[in-house]
């Protein structure tokens, strides 16, 4: 999948190294449980993680590319969850982007493509987020992408927003 000026694809085991640098950073995991990953094995298992979703359920986050310097700049897209709401298995849209790339509007610009692959490729008929009630920028985000707040719900503790979408009688334009 392509935006404007992005590469949307598979996450490859060759990302590990960039697994590693997005996911060891603890002011990327300030409103993910504060569990940064130490090594490069553990990065590697999130690769693999991911991989198995790929077979399992035909989707799971892609690797964001940047079009003109083919770096890797954190991942986006979506997910079939099946754990973090009880008894309630769902597609989940969402990013994770190395701290360099933020404020540039890439968590955007990639999910609007996530949700137009999931209602216009996979036919999905809604498509749910979360997120940590204190997270300003993926909250905003969730609600500049036409996601509608439903309610909050609690995680380890942890107090999250609860947002929906349904499949639009019009195709999303993705830019
Ligand atoms: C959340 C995350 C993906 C956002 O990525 P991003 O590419 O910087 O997001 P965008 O630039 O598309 O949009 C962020 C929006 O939030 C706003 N924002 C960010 N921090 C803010 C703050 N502290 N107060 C108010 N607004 C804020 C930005 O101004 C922007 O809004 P705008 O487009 O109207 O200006 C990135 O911060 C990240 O990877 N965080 C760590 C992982 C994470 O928390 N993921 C989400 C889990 S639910």
């Amino acid at each position: 999948m392509e935006t404007e000026r992005f590469i949307l694809r598979e996450i490859l085991e060759s990302d590990a190294q960039d697994i590693f640098e997005l996911d060891s950073d603890p002011e990327v995991h300030t409103y993910l449980g504060n569990k940064p990953i130490k090594s490069i094995e553990e990065a590697q298992g999130i690769v693999n993680y991911i991989r198995e979703q790929y077979k399992e359920n035909g989707i799971g986050r892609w690797a964001v590319i940047d079009k003109k310097t083919h770096e890797f700049l954190g991942w986006s897209g979506l997910k079939y969850e099946k754990v973090l709401r009880k008894n309630f298995p769902y597609y989940d849209v969402g990013y994770r982007l190395k701290k360099q790339y933020w404020g540039k509007g890439v968590a955007t610009e990639t999910a609007v493509a996530a949700l137009a692959y999931g209602f216009q490729k996979l036919h999905l008929p809604e498509i749910y987020a979360a997120a940590h009630v204190e997270n300003i920028a993926s909250n905003k985000i969730l609600q500049k992408i036409g996601m509608k707040f439903i309610e909050t719900f609690e995680c380890d503790g942890v107090l999250n927003n609860w947002y929906k979408i349904e499949r639009p009688e019009e195709p999303i334009k993705k830019t």
